[in-house]
């Protein structure tokens, strides 16, 4: 039940071909999304011979099988997770006004539309990043990583397959338009967007590209964790499967800016210097630039989680949409009526925390849980200085820092969690956040090296390849 059928056109879990009219649907849209890779996929890459993983089952062991494919080859399809309690009976919606009740495998009529809005909104993201990183071959640090981009890149276009499967299969034609539509929007367009704001940013450099994976792909987990508790059992089952593909996309992050930071040091120690125009004249990334980097890639991304307070959010959550991270494993009643939270607000030049119904401030208890997990990495990126003897500690920003979104949109605040005015902002947030100096200067180091076994100066080579392979592996081969 779990293996996937290959010789189907599209591979799948699902017993797609029982179904003609979701088939062809989806066989339809095929040909739209191969068209869509080649405008908008990774730039000038359709002949490479590319190393990739690709499922071959979805259990938890074993569902990867490696080996050299062209991208546009690559065998997306529709994988879901088994259902959750498979012979124990029917699983049941554990939290919200349906709590007890038996999970929908239909989409309920009431819901149909907040839960459409739910999946194109996720969806949307999954090609956006795609459009997002499609210049970054170009200017890639190894052919490791170079590798490393194009796995993320097929993985984010099989995303985008999993979400249209649900709206052609649960939405009709109005879930076939939306799907025509995830293919029209473009990331940074001015006429047709994609939804999201941060991914409309560019990303313009692979060390943008490392905070990006590091940062916002994680924020992708914390909403798949949320949809995975999902009452509609397709879209939990669905999202379950692409939080396994996620964890690699954060991996290349984290060891990524690890690579950074280790190449820094060991320039920090040669040199005997901190100074960062030394550092930079040495071409490597100074530590404070780092910090920079860090401070915007994080306030950008706890955005996405939206406003503090929301009665969409609230609606979600007891309509049974959406859970919270880690819902099963909470211990209160999972429905939250009368509970209160803490949300931050600027009241005479402060900052001081109000007391909201929890039920309105979900998206707040998501964005604080995602700080905690993300927080977390920083503090591993800190024993990586502390182990060359560095007397520096990176730190994610205050949570008001440079906020665009909610209660705290436009307030003037430091990294610290100062209130400041408009004068005090203005002298020092190039201390804060990349100036137009600083991504000059990160673009400058960016020049490609991809012959097997060479890094760019400003990173150090990882400690193993992938797969168990070398790290000198021929992980792409130009044609
Ligand atoms: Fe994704
Ligand atoms: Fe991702």
């Amino acid at each position: 039940m779990s293996s996937i059928n290959y010789s189907d056109k599209i591979p799948n879990n699902v017993n797609l071909a029982e179904d003609r009219t979701l088939q062809r649907a989806l066989e339809q849209w095929q040909p739209g999304f191969l068209s869509w890779w080649d405008d908008m996929g990774p730039d000038g890459s359709q002949k490479h011979d590319v190393y990739l993983r690709t499922a071959t089952s979805v259990d938890a062991d074993g569902w990867a099988q490696f080996g050299h494919v062209k991208m546009p080859d690559y065998r997306w399809g529709i994988f879901l997770s088994p259902a959750l309690n498979a012979g124990q009976g029917e699983r049941k919606i554990h939290f919200g006004d349906h709590l007890g009740e038996t999970a929908w495998n239909e989409v309920p009529g009431e819901y149909r539309a907040n839960l459409r809005r739910i999946i194109v909104t996720q969806g949307d993201t999954e090609p956006a990043s795609v459009e997002q990183q499609r210049h970054l071959g170009a200017t890639a640090p190894s052919m490791y990583d170079l590798r490393n981009l194009f796995q993320i890149n097929v993985e984010e276009g099989r995303h985008l397959w999993a979400m249209v499967y649900l709206l052609h299969k649960h939405f009709g034609r109005d879930g076939r338009e939306e799907g025509e539509a995830l293919l029209q929007r473009r990331s940074g367009q001015e006429d047709n967007p994609r939804i999201l704001q941060a991914f409309n940013e560019e990303t313009p450099d692979w060390l943008s590209f490392f905070m990006f994976t590091y940062f916002t792909d994680r924020d992708g987990k914390f909403q798949l964790c949320a949809l995975a508790e999902s009452a509609f059992d397709p879209l939990a089952r669905t999202t379950r499967f692409m939080l396994t593909e996620e964890a690699h996309h954060m991996f290349v992050g984290e060891s990524g800016i690890s690579r950074v930071i280790s190449r820094t040091c060991s320039a920090m120690n040669e040199l005997k210097t901190e100074d960062p125009a030394r550092l930079r004249a040495a071409g490597v990334i100074d530590l404070p630039t780092l910090q920079r980097y860090l401070n915007f890639h994080f306030s950008v991304t706890i955005d996405l989680f939206g406003s503090d307070e929301s009665s969409n959010a609230a609606t979600f959550y007891s309509t049974g949409l959406k859970g919270r991270y880690e819902e099963g494993k909470r211990m209160d009643d999972h429905q939250l009526r009368g509970q209160s939270y803490r949300v931050l607000a600027v009241q005479g030049g402060q900052l001081v925390e109000r007391e909201v119904p929890m039920l309105n401030a979900l998206n707040e208890v998501l964005r604080d849980d995602y700080i905690k997990d993300s927080v977390a990495g920083v503090g591993r990126w800190n024993k990586v200085i502390d182990k060359a003897g560095i007397p520096f500690k990176l730190s994610a920003p205050h949570k008001a820092f440079n906020r665009h979104i909610g209660a705290l949109a436009g307030a003037r605040i430091s990294p610290q969690g100062e209130v400041l005015s408009e004068t005090q902002w203005q002298a020092r947030h190039d201390d804060w956040l990349p100036s137009a100096n600083d991504r000059a200067f990160v673009a400058s180091l960016m020049g490609r090296v991809v012959e097997p076994g060479q890094f760019a100066n400003w990173i150090a080579p990882p400690p193993i390849g992938i797969n168990r392979q070398p790290v000198n592996f021929d992980y792409v081969r130009f044609n």
